[in-house]
């Protein structure tokens, strides 16, 4: 496979896309970092995130959600910046949380070969039938946890199929 990171000597490039880039984008970075690291390929990617609202422009992401995330080892440091188009350039797949977010990101993309970059990160679930990862910003405690338990999921399936 031409794009397969783990046979070429090339950077593959990495975008998480939410809304406010506080949230779920900043913890599927952190997520898929932790697997690449773990398999030792962090030479091999390059990750990041971004948001489609600039409103959260360099913050931290949120606290409720880096508290769920180091409780699994997951330290997240990113700081919210928004998406923009010289992100296509920058990436090899750029991975939508939401079906609001996959559409602002269509609309982003300057070419037809550029929008088929992004893909939706529900796609990559496979034991549940769920088509978007939801947002956890008005939800309780819960909500991050079941973030996190998606993104989890969702990543390892990501790595596994770029592997391939
Ligand atoms: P995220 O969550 O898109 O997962 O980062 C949100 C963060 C902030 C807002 C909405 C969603 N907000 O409306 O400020």
């Amino acid at each position: 496979m031409n794009n397969n990171p783990l046979n070429t000597s090339k950077q593959y490039r990495i975008l998480f896309v939410c809304l406010g880039n506080i949230c779920r984008s900043p913890a599927a970075q952190g997520v898929f970092q932790a697997i690449v690291d773990r398999e030792g390929r962090s030479a091999g990617f390059v990750i990041d995130s971004a948001g489609t609202y600039s409103g959260h422009q360099g913050q931290l992401p949120d606290r409720r959600m880096r508290e769920a995330a180091a409780r699994r080892g997951y330290q997240l440091t990113h700081r919210a910046r928004p998406v923009g188009m010289m992100d296509f350039l920058d990436s090899d797949i750029i991975v939508a949380m939401d079906d609001a977010n996959y559409e602002d990101l269509m609309h982003l993309a300057p070419s037809v070969e550029d929008s088929r970059k992004v893909v939706k990160m529900a796609g990559y679930l496979t034991t549940r039938s769920i088509s978007y990862i939801p947002d956890p910003y008005y939800m309780g405690a819960e909500g991050f946890e079941l973030v996190l338990d998606l993104l989890e999921e969702a990543c390892g399936n990501l790595y596994a199929s770029l592997s391939e």
